[in-house]
């Protein structure tokens, strides 16, 4: 993938933080997904008062792209608040590791704005699948 369809999905993300909900840790995020016929997806944390019951902005986004009948992803942008790389929680990876193949990109950016690429396989080795 090259660095202007990153940027895209960095922008869609960042659009999508907008609507986060997190009264809770005021901390928010927002994420995309690229699928495979260029379709982008995105998803924001959404935050409630039972707190085991919030769900990150990684896991509404790919779970927004599943509702809508596509399982073809090829990336993941991440970005928060901190403007800085914000590395997805370990549930996130799991959810990632059972529907996206282990070289999607995972697409965050520094505080300096450079464009940041790591591979799924890196961030989850030896992952449990059923
Ligand atoms: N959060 C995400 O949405 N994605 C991450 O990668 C890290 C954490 C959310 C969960 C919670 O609403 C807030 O950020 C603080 O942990």
């Amino acid at each position: 993938m090259n660095n202007e369809m990153r940027r895209k999905l960095i922008e869609a993300a960042k659009e999508e933080r907008e609507r986060s909900h997190a009264p809770a840790t005021n901390f928010k995020v927002g994420a995309a997904v690229l699928m495979k016929n260029g379709k982008i997806y995105k998803g924001c944390n959404i935050e409630s008062k039972g707190f085991g019951s919030l769900i990150c902005a990684e896991r509404d986004a790919i779970f927004e792209a599943i509702t809508d009948g596509e399982h073809d992803f090829v990336a993941i942008a991440i970005v928060s608040i901190t403007n800085d790389e914000t590395f997805p929680c370990g549930i996130c990876r799991q959810v990632m590791y059972e529907f996206m193949p282990e070289d999607t990109e995972i697409i965050l950016e520094d505080r300096e704005g450079n464009i940041k690429v790591y591979m799924l396989k890196d961030l989850f080795p030896h992952g449990y699948k059923l």
